[in-house]
């Protein structure tokens, strides 16, 4: 019996990763779901590598020259839909976004990116196996339309923030009413795959969700994807405050995400891996927790000022920070 734990135990890890990636580019680019559209239907904040573009093929680890993320072997790209403000008098304002908690200070906007064996606060023991070169997933869908659906959405959540650390309650829509430390949303991605496809037409059906609510320890995955991969989550906080003494009279949510959606239902997220070489599987083989990850133990790191340093060139020339007549790509 000991040799059989002994074996059991070598397959086995306790890795997991959170790490902050300030913000690459705010464009209208979608290289999963809208390949070579220059512009995208909506605008979206992309963190990560600088091998970004509209179109995206092969091992993205072997194209970047630098990334906005703390691990700096890592140019997989994350992203997610803008937030905006509208005023009661039509105009729309895009909502600044500000470093989360926990992390190095000086980070310029972007998200913080966790992959992680069961869910935010605890590791396991499980074998996860790295994404591979080319594999893209996206959760979420923008046409998700009713409550009852984006409750079934576990882990496309917001939450009102009294503080930068605050994560309950996890609400499925927006907040109603202004909240005095900004708007966090969050979103899981599923993480059982098939084994087989890099990519899906729909870009989730390789993929199954066994995502419970948060800080829960994820269940098993089925028979259909029985590869477990990290658990991808992204968490966005959205600096609000300058907006609360604008909000409408009426007491109507003023935010609306960058596809034209005020209830929030449809909040969605995409990813793109692009980790070099075997640096992603090599650290989740690992034990080291959040920050005991960097310099080189196992992964290689840099400091915030090379981060923030990290761009892409504008593809797409519209304004997005002024007052806006409509939501890019959007029409009055
Ligand atoms: C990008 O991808 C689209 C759709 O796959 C294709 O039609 C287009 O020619 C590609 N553009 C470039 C610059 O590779
Ligand atoms: C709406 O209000 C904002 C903030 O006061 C202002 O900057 C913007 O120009 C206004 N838009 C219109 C159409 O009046």
């Amino acid at each position: 019996m000991k040799w059989l734990s002994v074996l059991a135990l070598a397959g086995s890890s306790q890795a997991a990763l959170r790490f902050g990636c300030s913000t690459l580019t705010i464009q209208r680019l979608d290289p999963v779901v809208e390949p070579g559209n220059t512009p995208s239907s909506h605008l979206h904040q992309i963190v990560g590598g600088n091998a970004f573009q509209a179109n995206m093929t092969g091992d993205v680890g072997e194209q970047g020259t630098c990334t906005t993320c703390t691990f700096s072997e890592d140019f997989s790209n994350y992203w997610t839909a803008v937030m905006f403000f509208k005023h009661s008098n039509g105009s729309y304002k895009r909502v600044p976004i500000m470093q989360n908690t926990a992390l190095p200070n000086g980070i310029n906007g972007g998200m913080t990116v966790y992959y992680t064996q069961k869910d935010f606060n605890s590791n396991g023991n499980n074998k996860i196996t790295a994404f591979k070169p080319g594999f893209r997933m996206i959760v979420g869908n923008p046409t998700t339309s009713t409550l009852d659906n984006a409750k079934k959405n576990i882990g496309l959540r917001f939450v009102c923030l009294a503080e930068k650390a605050t994560r309950f309650p996890e609400l499925p829509d927006f907040p109603t009413k202004a909240c005095k430390g900004g708007i966090m949303t969050v979103h899981h991605f599923p993480s059982c795959w098939d084994g087989k496809n890099l990519d899906s037409p729909d870009h989730q059906s390789h993929m199954y969700a066994t995502t419970k609510e948060a800080f829960q320890d994820a269940g098993p995955c089925p028979a259909s994807h029985p590869v477990r991969v990290a658990q991808v989550a992204y968490e966005t906080l959205w600096d609000t405050t300058q907006f609360d003494k604008m909000w409408p009279a009426d007491g109507s949510n003023p935010f609306v995400l960058s596809y034209g959606d005020n209830k929030g239902y449809g909040t969605h997220a995409d990813y793109l891996f692009g980790w070099k070489g075997d640096s992603l599987q090599r650290a989740m083989d690992s034990s080291c927790m959040f920050n005991a990850c960097e310099n080189g133990r196992p992964l290689k790191s840099q400091a915030v000022a090379a981060m923030n340093k990290c761009t892409v060139k504008k593809m797409v020339n519209e304004d997005i920070d002024g007052w806006l007549p409509a939501l890019p790509g959007h029409h009055m």
